[in-house]
């Protein structure tokens, strides 16, 4: 009590010397968090060993509209609901029901302590955004914030508190289906669109009724699954886990992230859930993290096929001993933890520490003010798919995007472009655009590639339609991934005549919405079914096709790359897809999206990533024995940051103010760009590092930094970039983190190929 009092006088005299406003917030912060840490304090003194076990359980909803489903689980769940032995649910939507669910609990159980409800919003709640790696490609952080504040406002309003997201799993091979739901293959941009988007969920407020508490997903080395095939083993060593995997952790961490979640892989022989390093030596004592670890899904008791745990018993002491402190539909803490602790197995002060984690993040979020205050109706009918929120999806689908090739400047469309033929599975589709994780989105709401043509055409364009090919029988979530691969060309023919009387063709082809997502890897990354064949009857018929890709990962394109002369990488925008598709086909908007992974030549290049090592044999070796393929170039064909613009940018020589820098100052590296096209437009300006000797291998390229700019048409803008110790700093040979004295490369250019160059020093 004493220290809490001389901590807040200390935080209100520096308050007194910096500033007014920026000290009374933090002092302000410092009191209320003092005054949480006293509350948890006493009720946890007033729980029963059960009841703590009870707040370490989460179910998943079996909850009908306005009550719990029936069946005899469920009434047992409802038995334990209502003696206050569950501490949150999980996927119980609607104001309805988690009132329902909150009263349940709070008027029967002893404890009465709130429920916190969470949900996958991934990328909107019903009013849809794009795919978080689409989403990414704007390098916006700033629509980033605010998307994620629209579904936090829309999931807030369903009377849901809680989201499992961001997921910030740096990932790196585009065989594995959740690289959708990530920021790709950098750690740098991974950690700054965790912290946007978890500012974005929480606010400033996380106590507010329009805020939600964010979950930092999946901790950690989900995204490194042997081949890409989901839930397989990861084996990386301790400086890749901390130079390429952690950083977007430790950000969301400092971002002060209400959650974290764990993950279903094991790393070099010991389950994330099970992994006492990363939960208690890094996450918790290291980084300080005072908020709760919740497990994914049955995790605990996947140790059991893992292989580390015999029974649920003794995969509920390896989780609870390794700092996982909710336990997401296992039934391993419900059914075993009070045991344990009873027979002295467990210490309870580890059940003390993962209960006190989550009272402090359900008093944080105000849920023992007030336990129904997500709860109103007006509020779930005026939020939700509003007008504004519409918008919002519509400026993200429109930065998303990312132009590939644009050859002969076939885009925008000229006036010329009196006849299009709008053709492919995906065209008219309404539903995939939606992609997966799409939470409560209404099945085909969203703006298919032909309606946002048909709205946005100038009048007098004739536009003609046909499907040409099936791309599957139908929603396949949960269907066997054969079905999708169809065989039928019978729409080939009116596809051909269509496209020769057209003056420009818009070919909508790539993946269905649920060929990526959790579950959904592939060891191909060509386009399923008969769209090869039918892309290669429309090219054939037609020497204007501008192909329009639909996909949630980096696909194979080179088979129709020569083929076609635009392609527009569209991913699955969400709500406002074909709008903003048509806004870039016709120049209303300027295209200005850069890629967040790299595209690939073939599959075999997986995993394929800008940011490799140099290796002892590198890139140039004269003779066959360097590091290479005999039967293919190994870069990308379309590389990390890449994006084309319909205004050109040119990039001057980097100007450094200094050439070498020591401890505690900095360098500036500026770079002129122009605008050298007719139209105004954006440009990512990227800067990348490289470390030219380090205590361990650095990578050839690391992004270090980006500013978006707009341009006028023929305007230069100088862009700078401050390169301090902190921004070279990496997990050293020490097992620190630490800058090392030497040379480094400094490059800036719109994309980590073509790039401007020069050398600094640091002593
Ligand atoms: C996924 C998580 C998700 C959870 C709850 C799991 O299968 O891996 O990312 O949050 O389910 O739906």
């Amino acid at each position: 009590m004493k220290k809490d009092y001389l901590f807040i006088c200390a935080v209100l005299m520096v308050s007194a010397t910096f500033g007014q406003d920026i000290s009374q917030k933090t002092a302000q912060k410092t009191q209320k968090s003092v005054k949480i840490e006293q509350k948890v304090d006493s009720v946890l003194s007033l729980m029963t060993l059960e009841e703590k076990v009870g707040q370490m359980v989460q179910y998943n909803g079996s909850w009908d509209v306005t009550g719990p489903a029936t069946g005899a689980d469920n009434q047992q769940r409802l038995e334990r609901l209502k003696n206050g032995l569950v501490g949150s649910m999980l996927n119980v939507l609607s104001v309805n029901a988690t009132r329902e669910a909150q009263r349940i609990n709070m008027e029967n159980s002893r404890i009465k302590i709130p429920l916190i409800f969470g949900y996958d919003v991934i990328h909107g709640y019903k009013t849809i955004f794009p795919v978080p790696l689409g989403e990414s490609a704007s390098w916006d952080l700033d629509l980033m914030k605010r998307t994620a504040q629209v579904a936090a406002h829309e999931t807030a309003a369903a009377g849901v508190n809680w989201t499992f997201a961001p997921m910030m799993d740096v990932s790196r091979d585009a065989r594995w289906g959740r690289i959708m739901e990530g920021a790709g293959e950098d750690p740098f941009l991974n950690s700054k669109i965790a912290v946007a988007r978890i500012e974005g969920f929480q606010g400033d407020d996380l106590s507010a009724a329009n805020t939600i508490a964010a979950c930092a997903k999946h901790f950690a080395g989900y995204g490194f699954a042997e081949a890409g095939r989901d839930y397989n083993t990861v084996n990386v060593g301790v400086y890749e886990l901390k130079n390429t995997i952690l950083p977007p952790f430790k950000a969301a961490a400092d971002a002060g992230v209400a959650t974290f979640m764990n993950s279903f892989n094991e790393i070099d022989g010991v389950p994330a859930t099970a992994n006492a390093y990363l939960q208690r030596d890094i996450l918790k004592d290291k980084w300080g993290y005072d908020g709760f670890v919740v497990s994914d899904w049955g995790s605990i008791a996947e140790l059991i096929p893992h292989g580390v745990a015999k029974d649920k018993e003794e995969a509920a002491y390896l989780a609870v001993e390794a700092g996982s402190d909710m336990d997401m539909e296992g039934g391993a803490y419900e059914k075993s933890l009070e045991k344990l602790v009873k027979s002295g197995k467990v210490d309870e002060k580890l059940v003390d520490d993962a209960v006190r984690r989550i009272l402090r993040v359900k008093f944080r979020l105000g849920l023992f003010d007030d336990p129904y205050k997500y709860c109103d109706e007006e509020v779930e009918k005026s939020e939700m798919y509003s007008q504004a929120n519409q918008q919002v999806a519509l400026e993200a689908a429109q930065k998303s995007i990312v132009l590939l090739k644009n050859q002969d400047k076939l885009l925008p469309f000229s006036a010329s472009a009196k006849n299009i033929a709008v053709i492919g599975p995906l065209a008219n589709d309404k539903d995939s655009p939606l992609g997966n994780w799409r939470a409560q989105a209404t099945a085909n709401s969203a703006v298919s590639v032909l309606e946002g043509i048909k709205d946005r055409a100038p009048k007098g364009t004739k536009i003609t339609y046909t499907e040409g090919a099936k791309l599957s029988t139908g929603k396949r979530a949960f269907l066997d991934p054969m079905t999708f691969n169809e065989q039928n060309t019978s729409g080939f023919k009116e596809a051909v005549s269509i496209a020769k009387a057209a003056d420009v063709v818009v070919l909508v082809v790539g993946e269905d919405a649920f060929q990526t997502g959790e579950g959904r890897s592939q060891t191909d990354l060509g386009f399923a079914g008969v769209q090869d064949a039918l892309i290669n009857a429309v090219t054939a018929a037609n020497s204007n096709v501008v192909l329009v890709l639909m996909n949630g990962r980096p696909m194979d394109l080179s088979a129709h790359n020569e083929q076609v002369k635009g392609i527009v990488e569209s991913w699955f925008l969400g709500s406002q897809h074909g709008s903003a598709v048509a806004d870039v086909l016709f120049g209303n908007y300027n295209p200005s999206g850069k890629l967040p992974v790299s595209f690939p030549r073939n599959v075999g290049q997986e995993p394929l990533y800008y940011n490799q090592k140099s290796t002892g044999r590198p890139e140039g070796g004269a003779q066959v024995t360097w590091s290479h393929y005999e039967d293919l170039r190994r870069d990308a064909l379309y590389p990390f940051g890449f994006g084309l613009s319909y205004s050109d940018f040119e990039y001057a020589d980097i100007n450094l103010d200094k050439d070498s820098f020591a401890q505690g100052e900095k360098i500036t590296a500026s770079v002129e760009v122009k605008n050298t096209g007719s139209v105004a437009g954006d440009e990512v300006v990227q800067l990348y590092l490289r470390d030219l000797v380090g205590s361990i291998t650095r990578p050839i390229k690391e992004l270090k930094g980006f500013k978006k700019i707009h341009l006028e048409a023929g305007e230069t803008k100088t862009v700078s970039f401050t390169i301090d110790e902190k921004l070279i700093s990496f997990f050293t040979k020490n097992k620190i983190w630490e800058a090392e004295p030497g040379d480094f490369k400094v490059f800036i250019g719109g994309n980590s190929v073509d790039v401007q160059e020069s050398q600094f020093q640091y002593n």
